[in-house]
């Protein structure tokens, strides 16, 4: 099948070639997203494969129905991006990595917190100008505190076990409490309780009920000086009252790797121009805030699972064979 791929990188035609001779699929790679003015790009091909910031809002999906095309492959577990609607309307089938490596995000979450919580971020610019002074630099132990964590879906219970074995008291979040979790000592409790923890971690999707779930009035309920980690989405904080959070000191520490306006950021070198973005300016300005460009992801595991995993999902939709459980969407 001929399959289009938009907001491709170097990494993603390296790993998809390679993962690419076991099914012999005809790859086309452009570095545009994909939004109205590229969905051209997809002529003559049945199937487009997407990532976190391309756009599949209701126009460009009708456009590429008129264009023939059939499938939407998600190289990513996210589907925020894609109006199923519309997709459903238009016959087009959408699949997602849903499980690739939950360990990958988990321990980037992980990497985020550490950094915070023992300021290296700080420590290591420090000791390349020869102070080796420690005033600063206090931080303090995650072994103890209590972990609060919204979502406790595949990176969720990586993130979890994680903490347990750091000898944390998890309490969790989620619409459905996940026995093994429960039977390895995680607590579940209403939305409330989880945020009075020390430390939280977010690893629920994107949707209508979690946008914004950490906002001003949700922020009321935080411990004064909260960790707060957020590998999901962006969209997940409001990023105005989280400024305003860092400002008066409720949020201590805050870790992102995700940013609700990412699409105009992450995954570009823009070292040589003036970012327009003064909200991130002023996030990134905070020594106490750590942003990442979405990278938790970024694994060489991840990444060999998310191109055999994105390519045998097409191949299985176009021999009419079941996707793999947690891939299928639309
Ligand atoms: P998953 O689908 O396995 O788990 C999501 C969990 O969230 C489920 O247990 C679900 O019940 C729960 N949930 C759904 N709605 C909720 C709500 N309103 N309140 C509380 N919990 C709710 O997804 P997975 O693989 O664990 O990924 C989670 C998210 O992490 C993805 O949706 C994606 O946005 C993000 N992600 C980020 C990556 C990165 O590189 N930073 C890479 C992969 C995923």
């Amino acid at each position: 099948m001929k399959i289009a791929f938009f907001s491709t990188q170097p990494y993603d035609i390296q790993f998809f070639e390679s993962a690419n001779q076991a099914f012999g699929h005809e790859l086309v790679f452009f570095t545009q997203a994909l939004e109205p003015a590229t969905t051209s790009l997809a002529a003559g091909a049945q199937a487009v494969c997407l990532f976190v910031n391309d756009q599949a809002s209701e126009s460009v999906i009708e456009a590429l129905e008129k264009l023939g095309v059939k499938t939407i492959a998600l190289r990513c577990a996210g589907f925020n991006n894609i109006s199923l609607e519309a997709a459903k309307k238009a016959d087009i089938r959408v699949c997602r990595v849903g499980a690739y490596s939950p360990e990958a995000v988990a321990e980037h979450a992980t990497a985020l917190l550490l950094t915070l919580t023992r300021k290296t971020h700080k420590a290591y610019n420090r000791v390349r100008e020869q102070n080796f002074a420690l005033s600063g630099l206090l931080g303090f132990n995650i072994h103890g505190k209590k972990v609060g964590v919204i979502g406790t879906g595949n990176i969720g219970q990586a993130f979890c076990k994680i903490m347990l074995g750091f000898g944390c008291e998890v309490t969790a979040f989620d619409l459905i409490a996940n026995k093994e979790m429960e039977a390895l000592g995680v607590s579940y409790a209403p939305l409330i309780e989880v945020l009075g923890a020390d430390i939280i971690s977010l690893h629920c999707p994107l949707n209508e009920q979690t946008k914004h779930i950490i906002n001003t009035e949700t922020l009321g309920y935080c411990k004064k000086g909260v960790t707060i980690i957020n590998t999901g989405r962006g969209g997940l904080l409001d990023t105005k009252a989280v400024i305003d959070a860092l400002k008066n000191g409720t949020i201590g520490a805050l870790g992102l790797d995700v940013y609700e306006q990412e699409e105009k950021l992450f995954f570009k070198d823009l070292s040589s121009t003036i970012i327009q973005d003064d909200t991130i300016q002023r996030l990134m300005s905070f020594s106490n805030v750590l942003v990442t460009g979405h990278q938790g992801f970024f694994t060489i595991e991840a990444m060999e699972k998310i191109a055999h995993t994105t390519l045998e999902n097409i191949s299985n939709l176009e021999n009419k064979l079941p996707l793999t459980t947690g891939n299928s969407i639309v």
